[in-house]
């Protein structure tokens, strides 16, 4: 569906589901339960009353009125009134204890505020013989299976059910006289309109205050979710602007909260990515610069060597430069190169195990040349026994190549260089100082980036340190420094 593909709609529709879900549950589940407990309550009720009122009906069970007395018309008179006089006086009887049954019965009905009907075993099946709501209420056909069964069975019998006056509770107990057989039963019947009014009442109020919930909840979840995806598509809109290259725009964190925090994060990575941008333009600049100069003083050389009156002595001192201008060209494209694998992270090591001390000599060794035309001694302090570590000997030498190749470039000539070796807490330490005149301190932050070169006569493109402290990282080691006029020391400490 097109229109639950908003967040705003989605989370509106959610809300209402699960309050239609808690009002469904309460309707369809909880009020069944509650008109249940309702009713059980009222016909345990109606049966604690059964027990207790049935003595006052039970003295009026059987129900054996006197039998009618039929005047024999042939008789003599005497007889005939003394026939009439007995079937008065029984008459009177009769409608005495009809008179006594149905108070028995008002005072049973008033006292348990149910109807009672009661009902006296005959020849022909029991018959109902006095009811205290006579004409209204339940029916006696509604009862009467009721109080057969208890008089069968000698026992209580409940029932709720439908009656001609609604829904009902009703109890028949069985009555007995002294020697224990039974007379007849008491039937108690309750209306359970009143609980149904109640549970009626509680569905409305259900329903009702249910459809107010779930008005509230859409119109809730709508504003909610609508001010959500509106933060939401601030964030996008900021995140297009990034990928289409502008990182001007700051994006504000408008709450502390998880929407707030993630446009934090987002204006961290825009900063960061407007921060390598900007270095990846001044590397490509920095890095295109480098090359044109020698490149454009290539050119001038080789025009000049196409002058044909050139002599010798000038030839030879073109063809050094030429030489000099082809040999730096030559070292920035390795180390460009190193460079980037460095940091593109496709740069492979070879890890083998290596004694540093043994490869610290080596390349010590091959800087004497360069030390002995800067009038300069490479000496070295190590321990004779060796320095095992296991590490990739050719990054760990080209590492201290630049750093000895700084030592003898940029300090004045006859600066005693030292380079060390020693292995404690775990670590190895590898050291190249010299005594110089130092790092400048405004120049501190900034010697490991590439390019950053202060000694433009060394003709440095500013790369060999930058190599260094990525290669130092990729052996999970450090390369600082510490620097002041007449002592300056760069230290690679490597894990062993
Ligand atoms: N031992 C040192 N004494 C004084 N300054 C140093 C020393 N080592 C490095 N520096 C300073 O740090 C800067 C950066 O050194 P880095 O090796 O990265 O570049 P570079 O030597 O100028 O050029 P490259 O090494 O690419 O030929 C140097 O230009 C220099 O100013
Ligand atoms: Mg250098």
């Amino acid at each position: 569906m097109p229109g639950l593909r908003s967040l705003r709609n989605r989370l509106a529709v959610i809300f209402a589901l699960i309050v239609a879900g808690a009002i469904g549950t309460i309707y369809l589940s909880v009020t069944p339960r509650l008109e249940a407990s309702l009713t059980s309550q009222r016909l345990n009720g109606l049966v604690g009353d059964s027990k207790r009122y049935l003595p006052t009906v039970a003295r009026v069970l059987p129900a054996n009125d006197p039998q009618h007395v039929t005047v024999d018309a042939k008789a003599p008179k005497a007889i005939r009134e003394e026939q009439a006089a007995e079937g008065k006086r029984r008459v009177a009887q009769s409608k005495r204890n009809r008179d006594r049954r149905e108070k028995a019965t008002r005072r049973a009905a008033d006292a348990s505020g149910a109807e009672v009907i009661i009902y006296t075993v005959a020849a022909l099946g029991p018959f109902a013989v006095a009811d205290s709501k006579p004409g209204d209420g339940v029916s006696q056909n509604d009862v009467r299976e009721l109080a057969v069964q208890a008089i069968k069975t000698h026992r209580e019998v409940t029932r709720t059910g439908p009656t001609s006056a609604g829904r009902q509770v009703m109890v028949a107990q069985p009555t007995f006289d002294e020697e224990h057989h039974v007379t007849g039963a008491a039937v108690f019947a309750d209306s359970l309109s009143d609980v149904q009014d109640n549970v009626g009442l509680i569905r409305r109020q259900v329903l009702i205050s249910g459809g107010i919930a779930l008005f509230i909840a859409v119109l809730a979840g709508y504003l909610v979710a609508r001010a959500l995806a509106a933060r939401v598509k601030r964030l996008e809109a900021a995140a297009r602007k990034v990928a289409a290259g502008d990182f001007s725009q700051p994006i504000r964190a408008d709450a502390d909260d998880e929407l707030g925090r993630l446009a934090a994060a987002f204006d961290d990575m825009q900063n960061q990515l407007a921060r390598l941008d900007r270095a990846r333009k001044q590397f490509i600049a920095s890095a295109s610069h480098e090359l044109r100069t020698p490149i454009f003083s290539l050119g001038g050389f080789l025009e000049l060597l196409a002058d044909e009156d050139l002599d010798e002595e000038t030839r030879r001192q073109f063809l050094d430069q030429i030489r000099g201008q082809v040999d730096r060209m030559r070292n920035l494209s390795v180390e460009l190169l190193d460079l980037s694998r460095l940091e593109a992270g496709a740069l492979e090591l070879r890890p083998e195990p290596t004694d540093v001390g043994q490869l610290a000599r080596e390349v010590a060794a091959e800087f004497t040349p360069a030390a002995t035309r800067h009038r300069s001694e490479v000496t070295l302090d190590l321990r004779p026994d060796p320095i095992e570590l296991e590490c990739d000997p050719e990054r760990v030498a080209q590492v201290l190549r630049i750093l000895l190749d700084n030592a003898l470039r940029h300090t004045p000539p006859g600066t005693g260089v030292r380079v060390s070796a020693n292995r404690s807490n775990g670590h190895v330490r590898l050291e190249v100082s010299d005594r110089g005149l130092g790092i400048k301190h405004q120049n501190m932050p900034h010697i490991f980036e590439p390019f950053f070169t202060s000694n433009e006569e060394a003709q440095g493109a500013g790369l060999g340190l930058a190599i260094a402290r990525e290669l130092a990282d990729r052996m999970h080691g450090r390369l600082t420094v510490r620097s002041i006029p007449g002592a300056t020391t760069f230290s690679l400490v490597l894990p062993s």
